[in-house]
């Protein structure tokens, strides 16, 4: 009888602007087996975000490229199937990082299981996990809202952004989301009780920003750069902060980016606004935030406070087009691809 198939999708050439779907290979490989001392997990859930956009260059940052080869690098919610490690059994659900793949040999470190009878599984890879953690640590720790200040946000229906608002309303800001299209700002106002959206595709953007935000922006959480922080960059008062999380609108990019080079009016900002701009990757606060940030947003979700939305794919090999859909801003929500069931 032949040997049961695993699926997983790597890396299979690197792209030179937004990725397509030669960039990406469909692979059936044997089912890997049980490591001495650790799990075989079956994926249930991949989650699909914006940084997995960096990993397919070959460049420096604060983590190392993804492998031409190789599976692309990821998240899931998984269910253990086989177990050789004290603590795990088969049927526990744990969070992995397991890369785009159906099955994975897990030998690491000790995982987060995930109790499906306190928050459904998904949301450990959206609002109660490394987006949400993300969106609560910029916001608290960098951004600090005050009663009364004006929080900015952009891809503010977003697993980041969508977040960042609804904690900036529990902290007694006024919060002002940035989303392409009318669903979206709609979606925003009325699901997410923001005070405003504004459609950055509107060819009046900068002035209908301006106009939500008639005491000027106090937070701007930067999630996309580009002709958004042009438009807000004005509009920043003295003494605001810019917890800077994300800068999508570049992710692809080949070359400078077109309109005037921002860098001597952003200098000029930052001097004469005595503004705090502080880039951050979220890992840097998990030991010392994690815990408050599952206890305070899990009684939020549980309570039906804070809310949150999910754009799931059906089956692993429909993840490319998933992907390369979320960086032009196609999905309405934490986007995630059902890999079984
Ligand atoms: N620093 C960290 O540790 C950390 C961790 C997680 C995420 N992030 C960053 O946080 C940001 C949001 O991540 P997410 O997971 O919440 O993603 P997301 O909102 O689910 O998806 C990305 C969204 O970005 C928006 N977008 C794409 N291109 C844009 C452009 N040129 N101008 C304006 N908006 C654009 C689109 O929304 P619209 O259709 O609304 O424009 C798109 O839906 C990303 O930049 C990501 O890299 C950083």
């Amino acid at each position: 009888m032949a040997a049961p198939l695993a699926k997983q999708i790597v890396l299979a050439s690197r792209p030179k602007g937004p990725p397509t779907v030669a960039n990406f290979r469909l692979e059936e490989v044997p089912v890997p087996t049980l490591p001495a001392g650790g799990l075989l997990l079956r994926v249930l859930y991949l989650s699909l975000d914006p940084y997995m956009r960096g990993r397919m260059d070959d460049a420096k940052s604060y983590a190392k490229p993804a492998t031409v080869g190789e599976p692309m690098p990821g998240e899931s919610v998984c269910e253990v199937i086989e177990s050789d490690r004290a603590g795990f059994a088969p049927g526990d659900i744990v969070l992995a990082h397991t890369g785009w793949r159906s099955h994975a040999p897990w030998s690491g470190p000790a995982l987060r299981k995930l109790d499906p009878k306190i928050a459904p599984i998904t949301t450990g890879l959206g609002v109660l996990g490394m987006p949400g953690f993300t969106a609560y640590a910029g916001l608290n720790l960098i951004g600090k809202p005050k009663p009364g200040e004006t929080v900015v946000v952009a891809a503010a229906s977003g697993p980041v952004g969508s977040l960042v608002g609804q904690l900036a309303k529990m902290a007694g800001a006024r919060a002002v989301g940035i989303a392409g299209g009318a669903d979206k700002c709609r979606y925003v106002i009325d699901d997410l009780c923001f005070d405003a959206a504004v459609d950055h595709r509107a060819n009046d953007f900068a002035e209908k920003l301006a106009a939500a935000c008639p005491k000027g922006i106090d937070v701007y959480f930067e999630n996309v750069g580009g002709a958004v922080w042009q438009a807000v960059l004005p509009l920043l008062n003295t003494f605001a902060r810019v917890p800077v999380c994300g800068l999508i609108a570049q992710y692809s990019a080949s070359g400078p980016p077109p309109g005037p080079n921002l860098l001597p009016a952003t200098m000029r900002a930052i001097l004469s606004k005595s503004l705090t701009l502080r880039g951050f990757i979220n890992y840097e606060f998990a030991a010392d935030h994690y815990p408050e940030f599952l206890k305070t947003v899990g009684a939020g979700i549980a309570e039906g406070r804070i809310r949150y939305r999910e754009d799931i794919s059906e089956g692993l090999e429909n993840a490319p087009e998933a992907f390369m859909g979320m960086l032009e801003g196609k999905n309405f929500g934490k986007v995630l691809v059902r890999v079984s069931k």
